[in-house]
Parts: C-alpha cells; structure tokens; sequence
C-alpha cells in the first residue's frame, strides 16, 4: 500500500486540514478518515467479485457502461411535444466531465424520428448553380482529403423553456440541447469545389434523407469557411440518432443547420424561405419586428455540478464545483463563478483543450461554510464578449422569442445541498 501511493504529492485537501499529508490519508481525504474509527466493509469484506472469473475478452464485442450507471442517460420531458417522432431529449451534463460528449449521450432532435440510412444505398448530390451536378457514394466522399475538428452543436431552442423564468429542475433540461464531439469529415469547401461552384452562387441548401426532407438556406460564405460532411463521431462511425452515415457540420452555428442523413445540397443565389425552415428559426421582438438569420451561438455557460439533480451529498468542507462554457464565435478564455448571486465572483480553472467552437471545462475549488448558496457561472469569450444576465436579454429581445436564450443560470443550494433552478435579478 504504503509504495503504491508514495509518489503522491500532498493534496490541497489535507493541506487546508493541516492533516499529515502522508500515504492514503492524501489520497482519501474524509473517506480514509472515517476508516481509521469502525472498520470499513467496503475493505474488510470479500467481495462476490472476488470470488468468480469474469467475463471473458470474447465477451463484449462492443462494450456498455457499467450496470451501476444505469441513471446516466438522455432523457426527454413528455408534455414539451406532441409526439416522440417530433421531438428532442437531453444530455446528461450532470453525470459528465472532460469536454467530450460520449456519442450514445447525445442529445437528439428530430423532425421526422431517426432515419435507418444503408450507406450503400445512400448518395450525396450536388445540384443547382454549379458547373458539374455531382453524386457521390460514401466510398467517393472519403476519398477526399479529410479533418478532424472538436465542435459543440447547440439547439437554438436550448435553454428556450427559460425565457419566461425559472422552469425545468435540471441542467439535463435546461441546457442539455447540446453536445460537443470530434468529428472526422471532408471539408465541404473540397465538394463545392469539385462541382464547380458559379461566381453568382451565394447560398446552399443541404437536404435530409429522412422523412422530414429537412433543409436549411446556408450563406456560400460559410460553406467554404470551415463546415464539415462529417462520416465520423469521437472516431466510430456516426450514430443512426446523429445522421449515419453523413451529416453537415456548421461550426458555431445552430444546430437546426446541421443536416442530418445529408443527401442534397443545392447550390442557388439566393435563400429558399419558401421551403424551408429558416423561416421558422426567427426571434419575434416585443415590437413585432424579427430577428433574422441569427445563426451563430452566443457565449454561454452552466454550472452542471452541483446541480438540481446533483445535489452536494458530502456536507461543508472543500469542494469542487464545475461546468462547461462555449462560444460560436471562438475559445472560452475565461469563466467567473459566483456563490453569493453575483455579490462576488471568482475567476474559475479552466481545464482541457481550449478549442475554437467547443466546450469547454471548468472548476472552481473552495471550502463551502454549509450555507446556502446562489450559484452562476459567467462566460467570457475570445472576442471579448461577455455572457448576459436573462434579464439584460429580456430588455434588448422582450419575452416573445425561445430561441438563442444565453442567460446567466443561477442554481440557489440550500444547506442541505440540494439545488434548485431559480432566477433573481
Ligand atoms: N437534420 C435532419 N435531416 N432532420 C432533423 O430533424 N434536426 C435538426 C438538425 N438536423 C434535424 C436535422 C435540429 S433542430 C438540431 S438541433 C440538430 O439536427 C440536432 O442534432 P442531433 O440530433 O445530433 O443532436
Ligand atoms: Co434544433
């Protein structure tokens, strides 16, 4: 025991309770602790895995999670839509860390329900405004030179629910309608190029191969800047859920212009607003006005632990408190965390990679007195832009909108370490 652990540096833990920093006192701080009184079960038992051959390598072709994280998993919210074909369920920030969404927890919206795509029989077209109409096969498009790129995709419905004030205990709930994952794709720049894009070609439309034919209008501009047709999430091939075998990635942009089951992209003039769902993605102002073509995602951020359905469960004493924070517009260079509702703020520990139009991880480590706390996080981004209270965006977009709500969340704890979603001002 005693060598096992030697390398260990004393822990801040044990540095704050002026304890011995010795051996598995630093590595268990409380725990070790309380082992030291009663004897502990959890080390004086055997075990029933101790005593049995598990299963052997031929076992689990393709590996699950342990039984024991069952509780981790997407979920949706039945009275928010009519029908679960039409619909969206969330991802379980609480229950992760790192930057990276694990490709069976992330978030689903569809329009039309998953489409069961056989990628032999699947073909991506390229039509309109370009000198070579083009179809290619799967096998074609990953002959192209490919990328890999680490993107959030964010609903602009996330966090919509909020607009009003205070509703969904969770941030599985409330702002769940993202994840952030490396995808391998051809950039889409390459296939334009190969059709032959016209000189007054200045919009696409990518089309879905499922059943709601989804399409968006896409400026060439970004097009040809940085969007991906993605083949691979996090290095296996794309989930059925996420648009196997192809999407569209649109960095920074809203998730709805993320084509799934990508089949056509038309290339034309102008955008199609008679056909397709631009339309619909507006933000209608108080004075009746509507935003337009509001596409890039705002800085934003949350506190996913602790958390409504992460509740502190150890008592006062020194402990971690963390979240994730992204921009559309860049890296996240800086996140301030509060505990007295904006009274004071600290500057939190950002940690992992910093990427341009991904998640980002941080933490904040402090001794909590066992009183009761108001909880938000502050985001700020790489072009200096710094994320707003719900209240400062109701003053500039009034309350009509669902769309594109990046205001700071604020969790209340009470001493008992339980969170709850509220709102102050
Ligand atoms: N693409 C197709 N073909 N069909 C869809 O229903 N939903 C869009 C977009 N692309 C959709 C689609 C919306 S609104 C969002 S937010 C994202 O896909 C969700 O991507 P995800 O299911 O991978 O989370
Ligand atoms: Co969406």
């Amino acid at each position: 025991m005693d060598k096992l652990y030697k390398g260990l540096k004393p822990s801040r833990r044990n540095f704050l309770r002026g304890a011995a920093a010795t051996g598995v006192a630093a590595f268990g701080g409380a725990q070790a602790a309380r082992a030291q009184g009663a004897p502990d079960p959890a080390i004086t038992e055997i075990k029933p895995w101790m005593q049995y051959l598990g299963d052997g390598v031929d076992a689990r072709p393709y590996g699950m999670p342990s039984p024991y994280e069952a509780h981790v998993r997407r979920q949706n919210v039945e009275w928010l839509t009519a029908d679960p074909v039409s619909s969206v369920n969330f991802t379980p920030l609480h229950e992760l860390d790192g930057i990276i969404t694990p490709n069976g927890l992330c978030f689903e919206r569809h329009h039309a329900g998953i489409a069961e795509v056989d990628p032999a029989e699947h073909r991506l077209m390229i039509n309109g405004l370009v000198d070579r109409p083009l179809v290619f096969t799967m096998e074609d498009l990953m002959r192209f030179p490919r990328e890999n790129h680490v993107y959030f995709l964010e609903c602009a419905a996330n966090t919509g629910m909020e607009w009003a004030g205070a509703q969904l205990n969770g941030c599985q709930f409330t702002h769940g309608m993202i994840h952030n994952v490396m995808y391998t794709g051809v950039p889409l720049r390459l296939v334009l190029e190969e059709a032959g894009v016209r000189t007054n070609a200045a919009w696409i439309l990518p089309e879905g191969a499922d059943a709601s034919g989804m399409t968006r209008s896409i400026p060439m501009e970004k097009a040809l800047d940085d969007c991906l047709v993605a083949f691979k999430m996090n290095g296996e091939a794309l989930r059925p859920e996420q648009g196997y075998p192809v999407r569209l990635v649109v960095p920074g942009w809203e998730g709805n212009m993320w084509v799934k089951w990508l089949r056509r992209i038309e290339v034309g003039d102008q955008p199609w607003h008679h056909r397709e769902e631009t339309s619909k993605y507006t933000d209608l102002l108080a004075d009746g006005q509507a935003r337009r073509f509001t596409w890039e995602m705002d800085a934003k951020s949350v506190i996913t632990n602790p958390s409504p359905q992460a509740p502190i469960t150890h008592g006062p004493g020194p402990m971690t408190l963390t979240g994730v924070a992204w921009s559309g517009r860049g890296t996240i260079p800086r996140v301030d965390v509060t505990l007295d509702g904006g009274a004071n703020w600290h500057q939190a520990r950002m940690s992992g990679p910093s990427l341009m139009k991904s998640m980002h991880r941080f933490y904040y480590d402090f001794e909590w007195d066992g009183r009761p706390m108001l909880l938000q996080s502050r985001a700020h981004d790489s072009t200096g832009y710094v994320q707003p209270t719900k209240d400062q965006l109701r003053q500039v977009r009034g309350e009509n909108s669902i769309y594109h709500n990046n205001g700071i969340q604020t969790w209340a704890v009470n001493e008992n370490g339980e969170a709850e979603n509220v709102e102050i001002s």
